[in-house]
């Protein structure tokens, strides 16, 4: 990622896939990142440990994810202090946990907003300043990935509503990696299983203390684990990288084998 300058989306939160990805962004020696998200309790201190840390140029910027003005305003202050996009992660996303029945328009319209249409407005944003070019960078090109979700692939990966908006991130990417052909532009999505960060806290409080709860739910999962942010983080930072130059329009799990199977039984387990 040398020489690139990144953007990653919901990167406050302490526990969160966004805040991993610019250590992983930073690792791969990016050129700038810029850390953003609606809120900025923690972002200013990632911003300098980052810096810190790894000598990386990294920018906090309180920005709503899901709003063009604000998107567009990160964007503007990349191309203004560095000429230049290289890659966008679209990973802020919201998970409400409205039943079913009792669901109202309003809610999963905004549901809608924050997890889809950031992601939509990504790729329609980014994918122009991608398209810049200059002496240091001669020729158009970038990667886009959004954060979805196992739950996007299929029924059972998390609430109705949330899952909807999960499906459209994916399309969304498969659909903006033709739109943009001929750019050097890859969209791909990543699709996480049950990672532990602050929005899978209710699922860790619901099972502390109730092993026969937790070992069903792990049951669940080839790897018999919960992942962790890095690594979803890390796969992220791989299709930015030049290491991905060849994948586009791909959903990539990062799920532990959860969405490789039909619900598991232990009838077939053993043959
Ligand atoms: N944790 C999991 O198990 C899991 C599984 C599948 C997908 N995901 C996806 O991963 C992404 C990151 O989630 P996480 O698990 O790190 O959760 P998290 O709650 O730790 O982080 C999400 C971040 O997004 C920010 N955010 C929310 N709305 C925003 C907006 N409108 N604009 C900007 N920022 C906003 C939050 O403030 C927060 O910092 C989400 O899109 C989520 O749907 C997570």
């Amino acid at each position: 990622m040398e020489g690139y300058v990144c953007i990653i989306t919901g990167a406050n939160s302490l526990t969160g896939i966004g805040r991993a990805a610019a250590y992983s962004f930073a690792k791969k020696n990016a050129k700038a990142i810029y850390v953003t998200d609606i809120m900025d309790s923690d972002l200013y201190t990632l911003a300098e440990d980052v810096k810190a840390t790894t000598g990386v140029d990294c920018i906090g910027m309180k920005a709503d994810a899901s709003c063009d003005e604000d998107i567009l305003a990160i964007i503007n202050a990349a191309m203004d202090k560095y000429g230049r996009l290289d890659v966008f992660f679209a990973n802020a996303g919201v998970a409400g946990r409205h039943p079913f029945v009792s669901q109202t328009k309003e809610a999963y319209m905004e549901m809608m907003s924050v997890n889809a249409w950031s992601a939509f407005a990504a790729c329609k944003y980014a994918s122009v300043a991608m398209q810049k070019t200059s002496e240091e960078k001669p020729v158009s090109g970038g990667a886009i990935i959004c954060n979805a979700s196992v739950g996007g692939v299929r029924s059972g990966g998390g609430p109705m509503s949330y899952s909807a908006s999960k499906a459209a991130v994916i399309n969304t990417c498969q659909t903006a990696a033709w739109r943009l052909h001929g750019t050097n532009i890859r969209v791909n999505s990543v699709c996480p299983g049950l990672i532990k960060t602050e929005m899978t806290d209710v699922v860790f409080a619901a099972i502390e203390n109730r092993p026969e709860l937790e070992q069903s739910l792990m049951r669940t999962i080839a790897l018999e684990r919960y992942g962790r942010p890095e690594e979803v983080s890390e796969t992220v930072a791989f299709l930015a990288s030049s290491a991905g130059s060849y994948i586009t329009g791909q959903d990539i799990k990062v799920d532990g084998g959860i969405s490789a199977a039909m619900p598991y039984s232990v009838f077939f387990g053993e043959s």
